[in-house]
This record gives structure tokens, sequence and C-alpha cells, in this order.
């Protein structure tokens, strides 16, 4: 097998195959190794400058990718544009081209428009992460998910994952639905009618709008945010309260005891506690929430490294 993804960029989850995948499993196994040394920093990427650009808010997701950076002994610039020129109307290719003039070799991106980063890779010499982009992907996060799901159960081929929660504007719940799929697992996508894209079924998942059933199916349930800022933006009221909304799809002690089943629990943050899920099942013994943050820097070491190890490292810019 190849030791290079067969893609320039990582822009959503599509771009990788199911191998591509396998290799970024393995290559982060051997940096969970590192990072779990009293020094957990190799030279990797030494000669590359990494800037991350986040014109959308995040702690994640944004710390996760610095860390992996650094620990790769990569350059790191961060970008955040709340304190930039974009406010004063700069484009987001002129930003970007002005940044990379100081010889940027990657661009990690996060932006609140869907499809920002392919935009961005049509445009500019460097290799662009999709670090979320609007209501569209999230890949490296559903890495993270997969990967951790390959931990917690020694496989991801056949496990049946429910997503619960706010499925019309999850970037994460697309990403993990393309990746799960691809890897062999099965999905079942649970939400209100009103939270759940009119065509779900054509992405071959199975579709509830009841969580007990869903979580009698699943091995994995992994509970979504409900996006309230993306909802106001909207204009519209998707459900009539949030307590109507946690008695209907929130997680909780009781209703796993009801329904007779202890499934693994994912959350990809930010958890709205007592919302869609209770602190006692997300801080309790069948999450694993931690631990897909603590392997999202060794998945994202993966990313960035394989992507770079397809660089031409002679002619940079
Ligand atoms: N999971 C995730 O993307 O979290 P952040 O928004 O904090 O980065």
């Amino acid at each position: 097998m190849s030791e290079v993804l067969g893609t320039r960029h990582l822009l959503g989850i599509d771009d990788l195959s199911a191998a591509d995948m396998e290799l970024i499993f393995r290559t982060a196994d051997g940096f969970k190794e590192v990072l779990s040394r009293p020094i957990k920093k190799v030279p990797s990427l030494r000669d590359i400058t990494i800037a991350n650009l986040f014109f959308e808010n995040s702690t994640r997701t944004r710390i996760s990718f610095e860390l992996a950076e650094k620990r790769l002994s990569a350059d790191v610039v961060n970008f955040s544009s709340s304190t930039s020129s974009t406010k004063k109307g700069e484009t987001l290719v002129d930003t970007v081209n002005n940044i990379l003039s100081m010889k940027v070799d990657m661009v990690v991106m996060r932006h609140p428009d869907p499809g920002a980063c392919i935009f961005l890779s049509r445009h500019v010499q460097a290799r662009i992460v999709n670090a979320g982009d609007g209501t569209h992907e999230h890949p490296t996060q559903a890495l993270l998910d997969a990967y951790s799901i390959r931990e917690k159960l020694g496989r991801v081929k056949g496990v049946k994952v429910a997503i619960v929660g706010d499925i019309l504007h999850s970037r994460v719940a697309l990403s993990n639905v393309i990746c799960l799929r691809k890897l062999g697992a099965e999905v079942m996508l649970c939400g209100p009618t009103t939270l759940m894209p009119r065509h779900a079924r054509e992405l071959g998942v199975l579709v509830s709008h009841d969580l007990n059933e869903a979580l009698r199916w699943c091995d994995v349930a992994n509970m979504l945010r409900i996006q309230l800022e993306r909802q106001a933006g909207d204009g519209l009221a998707y459900f009539p309260s949030l307590r109507e909304y946690s008695q209907l799809f929130g997680l909780d002690r009781k209703r796993l005891e009801a329904v007779g089943k202890q499934p693994v629990i994912m959350h990809p943050g930010p958890i709205n506690r007592g919302v869609e899920i209770t602190s006692e099942v997300a801080d309790g013994g069948n999450s694993i929430i931690l631990e897909q943050v603590e392997n999202g820097v060794a998945v994202r070491m993966a990313v960035l490294f394989l992507l770079a190890g397809g660089m031409d490292r002679t002619a940079k810019g």
C-alpha cells in the first residue's frame, strides 16, 4: 500500500478512499505512541510552515490542529478573523494569498460558508485542510470519530452507529456518514423531522425519529449538539422548546435503562449539558468523549504528515 494519500488536499471526507483512511489510522497509531512519551515531539514537519485560519469559533479543532503541528515540529502561524483585515473588507483569496506570500506550505481553515475550502483550493497553491466549513463537512472530526470507534470496539466494519440530533445543520453528521459507510459501518440518523435533511435516506443510511428505537439498534450513539446559532441564522423555529427537545431526544440514564442497552457514547463537542445529553451519561463509564478529543491530535498529526509527504519540498509556495 502506498504511504502517500490519494489527494493533495483534505476538503471533504470523499477525498479519501477506505485505504487512505486505514493508512491515516495506522499512522495515527504511531503518533499516539509518540504522544505517550515524555518528549511528545518528532521532527517530521521541521521544514513545513502551516497557517491555521479560523473564520469561525473553535476550541477543540483549533487547539488540536495547533498541538498536532507543534508535535510534528512544523512552524505555525495562527489567524483569527475577529482580529484581522477581513474586518476591513479584504476578500478570502486576498487574505490567504497574502499569508501564502510569506511562504506558507499548508492551510488549515475553518469557515462559516459551505465550500469555502473547495473555493480556496482552486485559487492557491498550498495544501488545504478543511477544519469545518459551515453546515457542509468536518472531515478530521469524522476521522477521529471513526478512529475512536476502532480503538474502543476493535473494528469499524459492521458496527452500528446512531447519529442523533440536529442532523440538518451538522457538518459532523455528513462527514461521519460518508466516512463510516466507506469503512463498512451501518449508520442510522435520528432526530426530529424538522432537523432531518429531506433526502437523508439517499445517503444510504437508516432514518428514525424515535431515540429509543435508535438506541435499541445501535452499538454506538454519537450525540450531536443543537446548533441554535445556525437555527437563529435561518430565522426558523425547528421545535417548540429545548425542554421538549430534551424530553424526546435527550439521552439520560433512565432512557438507557428503559431500553436495556449500554451503547458507546460519543459527542463531537461542544456539549449542551442537560439538552442532548445529561452530565451523568456524558461523564459516565460508556462515554469516550474525552478519548475522541485525545485521539484528535494523533489523527490530525497523521493527516498533516501524510499530506506533507506528497509535497514537493524543493518548490514551496
Ligand atoms: N468538534 C468541534 O469541531 O469542536 P470545536 O467547534 O470546538 O472546534
